[in-house]
């Protein structure tokens, strides 16, 4: 399973980029709205640097605003892809896109049939949301096994990226389920860093050295 950062601020990308397990990035229009910055320039400036998959959401209704959008946004960079809600329209533009070659994410998804209709309108990217499905007392995980299988079995290979990523849990729950991608917020993908035994060890090691210099 691949690393993808969930965020439109730009230094969390930059700082992940630097670990070297960084293959892509997602925003949202939420996410954009919170950095305060003009849509096509933080993607611009994202684009600039990360060399795996960008998703830029449209926010048109309809398939037709849809396609204008996603095709000035296509335009910022190669590695961008567009990303489109999971409704009629959505698909429609999908399959436009599918037939241009260009890249799509397509989101809000929160059932294997809408999985499997994306993939078949031509998506390079599903993401389930994990959760927003959990919070409503679904299984999260359990739709992307169900997604995996359906891929599996029909040979589909749009990829999966688990998204709504709450917790660390979820990432080895995601990993374990056979997502494709995780897309992570800034803050679960450092914690996943972090273990107390591991900071208990560097502190011990640390001290056996002093104590062995100073004899
Ligand atoms: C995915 O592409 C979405 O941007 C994101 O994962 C949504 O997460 P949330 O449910 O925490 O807002």
């Amino acid at each position: 399973m691949k690393f993808f950062l969930d965020t439109a601020v730009v230094e969390e990308i930059r700082e992940v980029h630097s670990l070297g397990l960084l293959s892509g990035v997602t925003t949202n229009p939420s996410l954009i709205a919170s950095s305060g910055r003009v849509f096509e320039e933080v993607l611009a400036e994202i684009t600039s640097f990360v060399e795996g998959p960008v998703s830029g959401e449209v926010m048109a209704p309809n398939h037709e605003g849809m396609i204008e959008e996603g095709e000035s946004l296509a335009k910022i960079a190669p590695n961008l892809n567009v990303k489109l809600p999971m409704t009629l329209e959505g698909l429609k533009a999908v399959s436009h896109f599918a037939n241009k070659g260009i890249q799509t994410n397509v989101t809000l998804i929160f059932s294997a049939n809408q999985a499997l209709m994306a993939a078949r309108a031509g998506a390079t990217f599903v993401s389930p949301f994990l959760g927003r499905l959990d919070d409503i007392s679904y299984d999260g995980v359990e739709l992307i096994q169900q997604i995996r299988d359906i891929f599996d079995i029909h040979g589909l290979d749009t990829q999966i990226i688990a998204a709504s990523v709450r917790h660390p849990i979820h990432v080895t729950q995601a990993a374990l389920a056979g997502a494709d991608i995780a897309t992570l917020p800034y803050k679960i993908l450092t914690q996943m860093v972090n273990h107390p035994l591991t900071t208990q060890g560097i502190a011990k090691f640390e001290a056996d050295w002093k104590n062995a210099k100073s004899k």
